[in-house]
């Protein structure tokens, strides 16, 4: 759906973000702006700014900002419609009816339909478990330990005997056969007709980060097999982008997160005061899942079952939230089997002790891999350590790797000069290095001269929003055709027109960009964080050093694009360059 930039310019002026964010977080004026405790990220005083001239949040510790549009997507995980009309909705703004493709509003219809369906389900649960027929669910539940509060924190439920109760309920509330099915609470069997999916089971229904239910686990009470079975993934349940207690560890403010196996895992740990437990849904942990868990923190504490295959999954799940930005730890169980046995055995404190003695994820991954050696033996334990190199030799940063083979050098009582030799041995071998440094191919090296010029051109927008006299020096040098083509200069051209037009506002650029990932990226392109220069001299000389560099970068790309026989075109712009670069013609004062 597409909303005219009048419209949503509209909504985005008659929702003052003061208002807006102090509903969620508590600010105080200092100055011209407000302050807070940063709702993204864990921290004890208040680096998060909002103001009220601008309309835009930022956050000094994270370097997080944004627009009021912006804010809400993420902290409530709205798409930028949603935010829209959320927005639209507190300010009594119409918006107009949505001009859907058919199709577009069809699946739109139905997934508001499959959501009201698992709804309606998980209440219909819910009231089943306090009814006289779920009592021994719900004496299942108590056995475990589980207290009321939790019980309805998770909105826990039993499913009936009777193989039709959800349907006939689901039905009697208006829903079609289509959709019930559809929504993965029945089966359709030629033979026995329609037959709810779950029989006799306590519910859990799960939720995404709006706490919306998305589909439903059911455990049996006994030994039955499967012991958990699950809803099928539908229009509205993808496992591989949800986590079990995500919708309630993400305002957990801990700066990690406990990622464990199960349900009743992260159940007993919210109940012991750990509320910053997830899980992932009976799979294994996905990319998608890690940079759905980076949306909210930067560490994860892995809890997998002690056995074999928690072992092997955690050893799997490291790389991926490595990959990812995340780093990992890992919580070992023993003697127990997993989080739920360990609590319920050895409580809270016990808990948090393990916590502190997490072990870091590569040095576990090798503690594993020592299984496979006989450590006794100079051959065994000198394959291992080889083997560890070659594993040492994977940290690119040459800090990163040094910490490493320090640490395992330590561990494994080896000398670390040794240690790294080998590591450089390996290097070598393996044909990846002159030095235990890695030569970076041209390409990675064109990549990050490319990523360089984008960083200064980001900055420049940073630097052209902080105010007109600065827009004023800068524009008469570099122009929006000198910004990377696509988005960057799209903003560009944005900016220099509300520049001419006499009022430079960027909380209203960002929200011409609707699409999720422009409209973060292109906050992203006004936060750029300049490194808190202290004098003004300095930060005039950064600020010339940044023009100088967008412009010459864009000048030798006008030059590489000319027509070989333009010596005339070719004089010109070298011209551009050597007026540039000559000592003492560029001045820029800041003030
Ligand atoms: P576990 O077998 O470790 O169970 O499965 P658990 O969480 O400890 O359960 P309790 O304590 O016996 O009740 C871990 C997770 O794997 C998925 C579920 O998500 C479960 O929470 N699973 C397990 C299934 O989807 N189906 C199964 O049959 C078993
Ligand atoms: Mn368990």
């Amino acid at each position: 759906m597409y909303y005219p930039d009048e419209l949503v310019e509209e909504v985005r002026m008659k929702n003052d973000i003061v208002d807006v964010i102090s509903s969620y977080v508590k600010l105080q004026k200092k100055g011209s702006s407000y302050f807070g405790l940063c709702p993204f990220h864990n921290e004890k005083s208040p680096s998060f700014s909002v103001s009220r001239d601008k309309q835009m949040y930022y956050c000094f510790g994270c370097g997080v900002g944004g627009n009021v549009f912006t804010f809400l997507m993420e902290y409530e995980n709205y798409s930028f419609l949603e935010a829209l009309k959320y927005l639209a909705d507190r300010a009594g703004v119409d918006l107009p009816k949505e001009e859907y493709s058919k199709e577009a509003k069809q699946r739109a219809d139905m997934k508001a339909v499959l959501l009201e369906i698992n709804k309606a389900a998980a209440r219909y649960f819910y009231v089943q478990l306090k009814s006289a027929q779920g009592a021994h669910a719900l004496t299942y539940l108590k056995d475990r330990r589980l207290g009321d509060e939790m019980i309805k924190a998770f909105g826990l439920g039993y499913s009936n005997k009777y193989s039709n109760d959800l349907y006939k309920y689901l039905k009697s509330k208006g829903y079609t056969d289509e959709y019930i099915l559809k929504a993965g609470l029945i089966s359709v069997d030629e033979k026995q007709g329609v037959y709810d999916k779950f029989w006799n089971r306590v519910m859990f229904p799960i939720m995404d980060v709006n706490n919306r239910v998305i589909g439903f686990g059911g455990r049996v009470m006994g030994d039955a097999k499967p012991k958990y079975l699950n809803s099928p993934e539908t229009m509205i349940f993808d496992k591989s982008r949800n986590l079990y207690g995500l919708n309630r560890a993400r305002t957990s403010r801990k700066s990690y997160f406990l990622l464990c196996e199960g349900y009743m895992d992260v159940i007993s740990l919210h109940q012991a005061g750990f509320t910053n437990a997830v899980a992932s849904l009976g799979t294994a942990l996905t990319p998608g899942h890690a940079s759905l868990i980076k949306r909210y923190v930067q560490e994860v504490y892995l809890t997998y079952d002690s056995d074999e295959a928690g072992t092997k999954a955690a050893l799997r799940a490291v790389p991926i939230l490595k990959e990812a930005g995340i780093a990992a730890r890992i919580i070992r169980m023993e003697p127990y089997k997993d989080p739920d046995e360990f609590i319920q055995n050895e409580g809270a404190d016990a808990f948090r002790e393990r916590i502190k003695k997490a072990r870091n994820g590569f040095m576990f991954t090798l503690e594993v891999l020592e299984r496979d050696y006989e450590m006794g033996s100079p051959e065994g334990k000198t394959e291992f350590m080889r083997e560890a190199a070659r594993r040492l030799m994977e940290f690119e940063e040459e800090i990163e790797r040094n910490n490493y083979i320090e640490a395992v050098a330590a561990v494994y009582h080896v000398g670390k000069d040794d240690l790294r030799k080998l590591v450089s041995k390996m290097a070598i071998k393996a044909g990846l290095a002159k030095s235990v440094a890695r030569p970076r191919s041209v390409k990675t090296w064109e990549r990050e001269k490319e990523d360089g010029i984008l960083k200064s051109q980001k900055i420049l927008l940073t630097w052209l929003t902080s105010g007109e006299d600065i827009f004023r020096q800068v524009c008469g040098i570099v122009t929006p055709g000198d910004f990377q083509e696509g988005l960057y200069r799209e903003v560009a051209e944005l900016l220099y027109e509300q520049y001419e037009k006499g009022a430079l506002n960027p909380a209203a650029i960002i929200s011409h960009f609707t699409d999720e990932n422009e409209h973060r990226e292109v906050a992203g392109l006004f936060h750029t964080r300049i490194k808190e220069l202290s004098g003004i001299k300095e930060q005039e000389k950064a600020l010339k050093e940044t023009v100088i560099r967008v412009k010459t970068h864009s000048i030798d790309d006008m030059a590489r694009k000319l027509e070989p026989t333009d010596i005339e075109g070719l004089q010109r712009l070298m011209e551009a360059k050597r007026r540039l670069l000559r000592p003492g013609e560029l001045h820029i004062s800041i003030n």
